[in-house]
């Protein structure tokens, strides 16, 4: 008796610390979607559109023409949205009309019936954020694929997307009196120790020559909002020490590209999808360089092959407004 005792207690600590280990290990996976399974992939091109959703109105519809028409001359392979989908308050439901007034009945070009692969913002965490996570959606049209953290893998780059909203501290603090659906994000803390461990897990275990991280929220910025120090503070680390090579956001509306003081890491904002504010701009308290900034309606283009990485951004009226080309030998940048 005495010896079964002595065994168990050495046995069951071990046995439930693998268990433990394994479960955290299984959360801390973000879920992966992969548009191309083949490394041997040429290249790979996407649009980029942020802060849309308002029914064609505040040129949201001239915007859709024109990405269509870039979409086709350029060619595709799916469109990336960095979040603030529907306004005011994100979707009420899966069957909330502005699903189809705002997404499906815009963006309506050929060009454009690809995957859209998109993260929340906080405008979305206003209305029911599980209605645009759900796949009902897809249901009423088959390009929506939002998820809160997810990995896109396509052959020769990795996007890892990412929930930034919970990490401002001030919508905690309700100082507006706006509603967040908080639901599954609390407890706050775990979710965004949780949001790291796995963010520094995908760009670990990613082998792509190409590192793009998306979230909502800006990281450097000269907008409206400027950095948002939460992200900048706690995921910002993690990107430069895997060496991600971009950071796309949306949040303030407008386009830019900054570049950190080495060169080798790009904040690119593509948040032109409709309201855009001129005239907004504040000059930030760091370092980086800001190669790029326009205070209007637009989106961003991005291809990438083995050996270089090509960003454009187009203005409502289609007009090339700025052109940025990283060499992948040894991600030097140039403009064009
Ligand atoms: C739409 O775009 C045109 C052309 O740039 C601009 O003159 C107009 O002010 C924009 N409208 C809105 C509502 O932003
Ligand atoms: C809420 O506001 C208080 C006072 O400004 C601040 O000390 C606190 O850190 C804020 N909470 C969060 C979650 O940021
Ligand atoms: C910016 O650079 C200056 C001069 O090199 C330095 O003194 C300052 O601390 C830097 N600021 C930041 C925010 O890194």
């Amino acid at each position: 008796m005495a010896q079964f005792w002595s065994n168990s207690i050495v046995i069951w600590p071990l046995l439930l610390s693998c268990l433990c280990l394994n479960l955290a290990r299984n959360m801390a996976e973000f879920p992966r979607i992969e548009h191309y399974r083949k490394r041997n992939v040429d290249r790979i091109a996407f649009l980029v559109v942020g802060d849309w959703g308002r029914g064609g109105n505040f040129n949201q519809s001239r915007v859709a023409t024109q990405m269509g028409d870039i979409g086709k001359k350029l060619g595709i392979d799916f469109v990336v949205s960095t979040g603030d989908n529907f306004y005011d308050d994100g979707l009420k439901g899966v069957n909330d009309p502005l699903f189809q007034l705002s997404f499906t009945s815009i963006y309506t070009a050929k060009s454009l019936q690809k995957p859209w692969y998109t993260v929340l913002g906080n405008h979305d965490y206003h209305g029911n954020t599980e209605a645009q996570l759900s796949p009902v959606l897809r249901k009423h049209d088959n390009r929506w694929r939002c998820k809160r953290n997810f990995i896109v893998g396509a052959g020769i780059v990795d996007i890892v997307f990412i929930d930034t909203t919970p990490f401002v501290g001030k919508y905690f603090n309700n100082s507006k009196n706006q509603k967040f659906d908080w639901k599954d994000v609390l407890p706050r803390d775990k979710y965004l120790s949780a949001l790291r461990k796995s963010l520094h897990l995908a760009l670990s275990k990613s082998r792509a020559p190409w590192k793009i991280v998306v979230g909502h929220h800006t990281m450097r910025s000269i907008g409206h909002h400027g950095d948002t120090r939460e992200i900048v503070d706690q995921l910002l680390p993690i990107l430069e020490a895997h060496k991600v090579d971009m950071y796309i956001n949306g949040h303030d509306h407008c386009l830019e590209h900054i570049s950190n003081n080495k060169g080798m890491m790009h904040f690119l904002t593509s948040g032109g999808g409709s309201k855009a504010w001129k005239n907004d701009i504040h000059y930030g308290k760091n370092n980086d360089t800001v190669h790029f900034y326009y205070d209007g309606q637009g989106f961003m283009f991005v291809s990438l092959t083995h050996q270089r990485a090509n960003v454009l951004f187009y203005d409502v009226s289609g007009k090339p407004l700025y052109h940025m080309r990283i060499r992948s030998t040894d991600k030097k940048f140039t403009t064009v």
